[in-house]
C-alpha cells in the first residue's frame, strides 16, 4: 500500500474505508480516516490515526515511507474513535511514545481506552514542537468537533491539519481537491458541514477569525476525512465562512411524507407555486429515504442552502408520521435556523380525525430556529380544488418572501 506525498517529508498515510454507508445517521459513499506522517531530521511524527480495526492500511502506508518503529511522536488532534482508534496498538508498538494532545483529550482518551502508562504531553494553543526542519504548532479548537479537538499547523510547509473541520465523507482513489474536482469536493464538504458542523457555526467563525489574526499562511488544508485541499484551500475556508453564516440561495426545500397521497398533492402544488415565481425548489418524500436524495442527511444539505423550509405530514394517532418525526428530531439537533441569515418555514398536511401534525411541525420548526410565516396549513381528508389553489398560493407567498430576503 502506498503513502501519498504532500510535501517533502510530509505524507498521507490514512485509511480508505470503502464500505461505510452509515455513520450515526449520515448516509455516505465510504470515507477516509486521514493520518499524516511528518518526517523531520530529528523526529518523526504521526498526526492522528484511524478507526479501531483499521490498523492494517495505516501501518502498511507508513511502511511505504519509514519503519513504523521510527515514529517517536504522536499527535492526537481529536479523541473520537475514527481518529484515535489505533492508539492502543500504536502505544503497544511504541512504548512510551509521547502523545501530544489537549488536556481535555487526555481525559477523553482515558474514557475510551486503558491509557495506563501512556506518555501524554498536554499542549495549549501556540505550543510548538520541533521535529528538525519541521515545526508543529498546536491550536486548541474546542467543539470542532468535540471539546478535546485541536488543529496542528506545520509552519515550514504551511499545512493545516484541522482534523474533522473542512472534511468530507467520501471514499475515492483521489487524494487531492484538484484530482476529485472542486465542485464535487465542495459538495461533499457542504454535506459534511450541514450534518455535523452547523450547530458549531459560531465557533467556526470565531476560530477562523482567531487563525486569521495569527497571520499564519495556509497553503494546504489537510483534514481527517476525504480529500486534501491544496488547490482550493482558500475556497473551502471561504465556504466555511458562508455556510457558518447560513448564506443560502433563492431556494425552497419541501420535505414531507404522505399516507394516501393527500399531503403529497399539497406538496406538489406548493412546489408549483414556488416555481411559478422563478424560485428553485427541492421536493423530498421521506418515505423514499432509502434513495440517496431523500435521505435525511442529504435533505439537510438542501436545507442549509435554502432560505425556506416547508415540512408536511398527515396526522397519525394525533402525531406526525414516524419518518417526519425522525427528520424533525434530526433538524432540531442541527438548529439550521440559528445562523446569521435566517430561514423561514411553514407546516402543511392532511388529517382525517383530530389533526395536530401541523401544529407539532410548526413548534418543531420554531425549536430549530426557523421563523414560521403562519400557523401552518392543515386540511381535512383530500385537498379539494380550492385547497389546492391555496397550496399554490402558499408556494407563491413563500417564494416572494424568499426573493425579498
Ligand atoms: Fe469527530
Ligand atoms: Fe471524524
Amino acid at each position: 500500500m502506498k503513502a501519498t506525498k504532500l510535501a517533502e517529508g510530509v505524507y498521507w498515510v490514512g485509511v480508505i474505508d470503502w464500505n461505510l454507508r452509515d455513520y450515526h445517521g449520515y448516509t455516505l459513499p465510504g470515507t477516509t480516516y486521514n493520518a499524516y506522517l511528518v518526517v523531520g531530521s530529528k523526529h518523526v511524527a504521526l498526526i492522528d490515526s484511524a478507526y479501531p480495526g483499521q490498523e492494517y492500511q495505516l501501518l502498511e502506508r507508513i511502511k511505504d515511507v519509514i519503519d513504523p518503529k521510527k515514529i517517536d511522536i504522536i499527535v492526537a488532534n481529536h479523541v473520537e474513535m475514527d481518529h484515535s482508534g489505533t492508539l492502543p496498538l500504536l502505544t503497544k508498538m511504541l512504548p512510551n511514545v509521547p502523545i501530544y494532545c489537549t488536556e481535555v483529550a487526555v481525559k477523553g482518551l482515558g474514557k475510551h481506552y486503558d491509557t495506563t502508562g501512556w506518555n501524554f504531553k498536554p499542549v495549549k494553543s501556540l505550543d510548538k514542537i520541533e521535529l528538525g526542519g519541521k515545526t508543529l504548532v498546536f491550536v486548541e479548537a474546542p467543539m470542532l468537533h468535540w471539546p478535546d479537538s485541536m488543529f496542528t499547523y506545520l509552519a515550514e510547509d504551511k499545512i493545516l491539519f484541522p482534523n474533522d473541520a473542512f472534511g468530507q465523507h467520501i471514499a475515492s482513489c483521489e487524494r487531492f481537491d484538484d484530482e476529485l474536482g472542486k465542485d464535487v469536493a465542495l459538495a461533499h464538504a457542504q454535506k459534511f458541514f450541514a450534518n455535523l458542523i452547523v450547530p458549531l457555526a459560531p465557533r467556526v467563525l470565531k476560530k477562523l477569525d482567531e487563525v486569521t489574526k495569527l497571520g499564519i499562511p495556509i497553503d494546504v488544508v489537510a483534514p481527517s476525512h476525504g480529500i486534501i485541499w491544496r488547490s482550493y484551500a482558500a475556497d473551502i475556508l471561504g465556504a466555511y465562512v458562508n455556510w457558518s453564516h447560513g448564506v443560502a440561495k433563492n431556494k425552497v426545500t419541501i420535505v414531507y411524507d404522505t399516507m394516501h397521497h393527500s399531503t403529497d398533492r399539497m406538496a406538489q402544488m406548493i412546489a408549483e407555486g414556488v416555481m411559478s415565481e422563478g424560485v428553485a425548489v427541492k421536493v423530498c418524500l421521506l418515505k423514499d429515504g432509502r434513495y440517496e436524495g431523500n435521505h435525511r442527511s442529504n435533505i439537510v444539505s438542501d436545507v442549509l442552502d435554502s432560505k425556506a423550509v416547508l415540512v408536511g405530514s398527515p396526522t397519525l394517532q394525533d402525531e406526525v408520521y414516524p419518518t417526519v418525526a425522525d427528520f424533525l428530531s434530526y433538524l432540531h439537533g442541527l438548529q439550521p435556523g440559528r445562523l446569521t441569515h435566517k430561514k423561514i418555514g411553514c407546516a402543511f398536511g392532511s388529517q382525517g380525525g383530530h389533526g395536530g401534525a401541523v401544529a407539532i411541525i410548526t413548534e418543531c420548526l420554531k425549536k430549530a430556529g426557523i421563523e414560521t410565516i403562519n400557523d401552518g396549513f392543515e386540511i381535512y381528508y383530500r385537498p379539494d380544488s380550492a385547497e389546492l389553489k391555496k397550496c399554490y398560493e402558499l408556494g407563491q407567498d413563500i417564494a416572494r418572501r424568499v426573493k425579498a430576503m
